[in-house]
């Protein structure tokens, strides 16, 4: 059988790696896909450097325009990023009948549900196993191999780089800026690393996998999303004293609020038990912990970012694709997981419906009743204390920190708990709450 031929668009950190793991593994890839890979064509802005690494294996262009339009072109892999520019290729592409493969995760949270609609009509595949998770197959694992499970709840480590500041934080003491240009250079870092650090890019990865997991559209402006840059060090060792790590997560969940079904859809960062498996993710390492009602919990850890990880997702879609484009468009895996007529309405959640426990750190002037004065303002709450930690002032001091555990209550109770607190006149300044999962 003749080569199934590529065009990449796009040869930065994941191109290049793309590029080498098939040039390097082609006749293992050839052996499984049943037929050759080819990259026949490369677009990058930089072709002289795109030159030097295809080292004349392929035409390099400049306009990634020639690259979709080309008729002898079977499948598009966009590694440019964006959602511009991107969107458009992405687009151009299919509707000339092309299959697109992508790791671009900002463009399929924001504009999947167009992308797989023109997809399904002009009846091509788009593969974006690299989009969620890096090198871990967590597209596959929730479209295909928990296919039998009703998903209950998803929680993930899904941004290598904020894994990497928090490990390097905790562990060597260094400090955000440091770590984060140390990301940077390492490729982890998206070109703007804000999505990063502020939780967009966890958040693109968590939309995609809760309509995986529950058969809903990607709906990203709907998700709550908190990043890392307002967590203090002090609450790290806080919680590392009462037990827990804190990761930023991206969590997805069934829920019923006041009988009615719907879907949590959040990141932000979150205490978990040190002794879950979870909680002992560092660096780079992604992982994602699935809870099906048949198979229980399952958990997935692998390289979430990184040129050849990343590649290695890619080069996975390329195989599925070359293996498929002759198969019969409606009896392919469907996009998300479900049918594309068998999509559920199910309304994602707003935060203040959402059920979680939390940490509080109440900064307080060290004088008789204030903790009854707390304590108070939470059980008239209805939130139940699980532990609580007061510090003895330093010396000197005339301040000090209580730090509340709760056990599961709702958001809107939690907040409004927290405006009454900041009311008293013995508490000083903001409380600072984290969310807490047992994930048990
Ligand atoms: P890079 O910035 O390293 O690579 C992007 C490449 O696209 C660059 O070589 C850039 O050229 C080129 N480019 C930009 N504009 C154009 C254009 N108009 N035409 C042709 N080429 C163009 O990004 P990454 O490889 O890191 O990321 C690519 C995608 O993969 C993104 O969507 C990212 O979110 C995703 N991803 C990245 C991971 C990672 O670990 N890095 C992991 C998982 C997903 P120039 O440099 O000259 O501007
Ligand atoms: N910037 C992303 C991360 C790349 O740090 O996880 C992988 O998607």
């Amino acid at each position: 059988m003749k080569p199934i031929k590529a065009g990449l668009l796009g040869i930065g950190t994941v191109g290049a790696g793309t590029f080498e793991v098939l040039r390097r593994n082609q006749e293992e890839i050839r052996r499984r896909a049943g037929r050759g890979i080819e990259i026949a064509m490369v677009a990058d802005l930089n072709t002289a450097r795109a030159t030097e690494l295809t080292q004349g294996r392929c035409k390099v262009v400049s306009d990634a325009n020639l690259i979709v339009n080309d008729p002898d072109i079977d499948i598009v892999i966009e590694l440019i990023g964006g959602y511009g520019l991107a969107k458009d290729l992405v687009m151009k592409a299919i509707a000339n009948g092309k299959h697109v493969v992508t790791a671009n995760k900002a463009l399929l949270a924001i504009h999947g549900t167009e992308i797989f609609k023109a997809a399904q009509e002009k009846g091509v595949m788009v593969g974006f196993e690299a989009a969620v998770a890096g090198g871990i197959p967590i597209i596959k694992a929730l479209r295909e191999g928990l296919t039998a499970n009703r998903i209950q709840w998803i929680a993930g480590i899904i941004n290598g780089t904020t894994n990497f500041i928090l490990s390097e934080m905790r562990d060597k003491g260094l400090d955000f800026q440091t770590v984060l240009a140390e990301a940077q250079r390492l490729g982890y870092a998206e070109a703007d690393p804000t999505f990063d650090i502020e939780g967009i890019d966890a958040a693109h990865k968590v939309t995609i996998m809760s309509a995986i997991a529950f058969g809903i559209p990607v709906q990203f402006p709907k998700a709550h999303v908190e990043g890392i840059t307002q967590l203090q060090a002090v609450d790290i060792r806080y919680a590392e004293q009462l037990g827990y790590r804190i990761k930023l997560l991206g969590i997805t969940r069934r829920a019923e609020v006041n009988g009615r079904a719907g879907i949590e859809l959040r990141v932000h960062p979150t205490l978990i038990p040190s002794r879950r498996l979870i909680a002992n993710v560092e660096g780079a390492m992604n992982a994602v912990l699935v809870q099906g009602d048949a198979v229980g919990a399952t958990l997935y850890y692998g390289k979430g970012a990184g040129a050849e990880p990343t590649a290695s997702a890619v080069i996975a879609d390329l195989v599925d694709i070359a293996r498929l484009s002759a198969a019969d468009p409606e009896h392919r895996v469907p996009h998300l997981a479900f049918q594309p007529d068998a999509m559920s309405d199910i309304p994602i959640l707003p935060m203040e419906d959402i059920t979680t426990s939390y940490y509080l750190r109440i900064r307080v002037a060290d004088k008789l009743g204030v903790l009854a004065n707390v304590t108070r303002i939470l059980a008239d709450a209805t939130i139940s204390v699980d532990a609580m930690l007061q510090k003895e002032p330093d010396e000197g001091e005339t301040q000090t920190d209580i730090i509340i555990l709760t056990h599961q209550t709702q958001e809107r109770n939690v907040l409004a708990a927290i405006a009454q607190i900041e009311r008293l006149s013995t508490v000083v300044g903001k409380v600072a709450k984290i969310r807490l999962e047992e994930l048990s």
